[in-house]
C-alpha cells in the first residue's frame, strides 16, 4: 500500500483476532518506531514488547478503552490484544516536555508499520501508570508514557467528515460499526494567512 493510503485508511482498532503476532514482526515494527524523529536526537525512548499470556492478562484491566462509549467499546474476552508495545521514557536523557513529540512520532511509525503488516493498533494514554510500571518491572528512572495495543483486526471502523461545531464523539451504530467524526479539511486548513 502507498504510504498516503496506509495513513488515511488507519483507524483505531479495539477488537482483535485471537491470533499471535510473530516476535520478528513486532521487533520490525518497533524498529520503525526507533527510527522516528527525536528532539535533539536525544533518543530517550525504550520499548517493552509484551506477548506473554499471563502478562497480557495483567495489563488488560489497567487500560481504559473508548471513553466516549465505555463500557461498550471494551474488547470482549475473545477480542483482546495479541500484544502490547509499551513506550518508556528514560528520564535521565529526556528534558523539558519535548519528549512527547518523540513519543507521538514513534507511536505513529509503529502504528503505520503495523498496519502494513495487517495489524491494527489502539493508542492507550489512559491507563494506570503505577500498576503498569510494577507489572512490567520498569526501573524508577523510566516513565511509562504510552501503551499500544496490537492485533489482527476484528473490526473495520469508518470515519466521516463533520461540519464546524458538530459533535466529535465517536459512536457505534446498530450493527456495531464504530464511526469516527473528523473535522473537515476545509475547516482546518488555512492557505498563506489565517
Ligand atoms: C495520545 C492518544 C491517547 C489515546 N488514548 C486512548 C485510550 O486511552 N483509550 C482508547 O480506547 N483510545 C485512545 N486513543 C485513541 C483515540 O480515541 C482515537 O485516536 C480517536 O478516537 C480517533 O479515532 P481514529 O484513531 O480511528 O482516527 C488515544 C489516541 C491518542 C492520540
Amino acid at each position: 500500500m502507498k504510504v498516503y493510503n496506509t495513513i488515511v485508511s488507519r483507524r483505531t482498532i479495539r477488537k482483535f483476532q485471537q491470533k499471535p503476532i510473530k516476535l520478528s514482526i513486532l521487533k520490525r515494527i518497533v524498529n520503525a518506531g526507533r527510527l522516528a524523529p527525536s528532539t535533539g536526537n536525544l533518543q530517550p525512548l525504550e520499548y517493552v514488547i509484551a506477548v506473554d499470556d499471563t502478562l497480557r492478562e495483567k495489563i488488560f484491566p489497567n487500560a481504559r478503552w473508548a471513553g466516549y462509549i465505555a463500557p461498550e467499546g471494551n474488547p470482549k474476552n475473545n477480542e483482546r490484544p495479541a500484544a502490547y508495545i509499551i513506550i518508556l521514557v528514560n528520564k535521565e536523557i529526556s528534558f523539558s516536555s519535548f519528549f512527547k513529540y518523540d513519543v507521538g512520532a514513534s507511536a505513529e511509525n509503529i502504528t503505520l508499520a503495523a498496519l502494513e503488516e495487517g495489524i491494527g493498533c489502539c493508542w492507550i494514554g489512559s491507563f494506570n501508570r503505577k500498576k503498569i510500571q510494577n507489572i512490567l518491572k520498569i526501573p524508577v528512572g523510566y516513565s511509562v508514557d504510552l501503551v499500544l495495543a496490537l492485533g489482527y483486526p476484528l473490526e473495520d471502523p469508518e470515519y466521516y467528515d463533520i461540519k464546524k461545531g458538530k459533535p466529535i464523539k465517536y459512536y457505534k451504530d446498530v450493527s456495531g460499526v464504530l464511526h469516527i467524526p473528523k473535522r473537515k479539511l476545509d475547516d482546518i486548513i488555512h492557505i498563506d494567512y489565517f
